[in-house]
């Protein structure tokens, strides 16, 4: 018996954080946030002073990337993630570190350095895994594949209040261009696009609440696993 893995792709805002995680908890199982990664990326080469198109610096900067995952206590809503020692779980959260994720994860050899990385996340009892390509290129075997979406200004309203709940200084009209043109970025890369798998299940959270999304996922759930 394989170790069981749910994936959880889609665009930035659908919700896939707040469903993977809710899902990892409720299951017991391991949780992975990829997109983490790649920020993590962006952020190491902002300190190493390396640009971020240059593939064959990164590549070696990605394959021996120094982080480690302290899984949230009771309390706490999020793992706490340390880069070389440091902890950059808020500093990995902005804006900018999301650009400079989307930029490294254009690169297919950055793409491939953090590949095992990935699947060594597949842990008994199972794995929930959170990103753009769990589904069609991590983990292509998992028996359940979730594709979340909605609407770009539904996902930029989402964004915004997460953002100004941190009390960060930010505008519904500048998220929503960074969504748009993050969403193209992601979606015409040659290195695996953000696309739903063949045999992913969609869900368009545009009219939905996160309880009525994770009753949805828990039907699937019940029928796939
Ligand atoms: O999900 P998150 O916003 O943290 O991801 C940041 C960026 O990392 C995404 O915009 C995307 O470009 C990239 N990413 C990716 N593949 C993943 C996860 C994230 O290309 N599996």
């Amino acid at each position: 018996e394989p170790i069981p893995v749910i994936t959880v792709d889609g665009p930035g805002g659908a919700g896939k954080g707040t469903i993977a995680q809710a899902l990892a908890h409720r299951l017991g199982w391991h949780f992975l946030d990829s997109g983490a990664l790649y920020r993590l990326v962006a952020l190491a080469a902002e300190w190493h002073g390396i640009d971020l198109d240059n593939e064959s610096a990164l590549v070696p900067l990605a394959g021996h990337l120094d982080v480690r995952f302290v899984a949230p206590d009771d309390g706490e809503d999020e793992a706490r993630i340390y880069l070389e020692g440091e902890e950059v779980t808020g500093a990995i959260r902005t804006e900018s570190a999301g650009a400079g994720a989307s930029r490294v994860a254009a690169l297919p050899a950055v793409r491939e350095a953090l590949l095992e990385r990935q699947r060594d996340f597949r842990q008994a009892p199972g794995l929930v895994a959170d990103g753009r390509d769990m589904g069609t290129t991590v983990f292509p075997d998992a028996p359940l594949k979730l594709f979340l979406t909605a609407s770009a200004e539904e996902r930029a309203r989402r964004r915004y209040n997460q953002l100004s709940d941190k009390g960060l200084d930010v505008t519904l009209a500048g998220l929503a261009e960074e969504i748009r043109e993050r969403d193209r970025r992601d979606s015409e890369r040659s290195a695996s696009p953000l696309r739903p798998a063949g045999d992913a299940e969609v869900v368009d959270t545009t009219d939905m609440g996160i309880p009525a999304v994770l009753a949805r996922v828990d039907d699937l759930c019940q029928q796939y696993l």
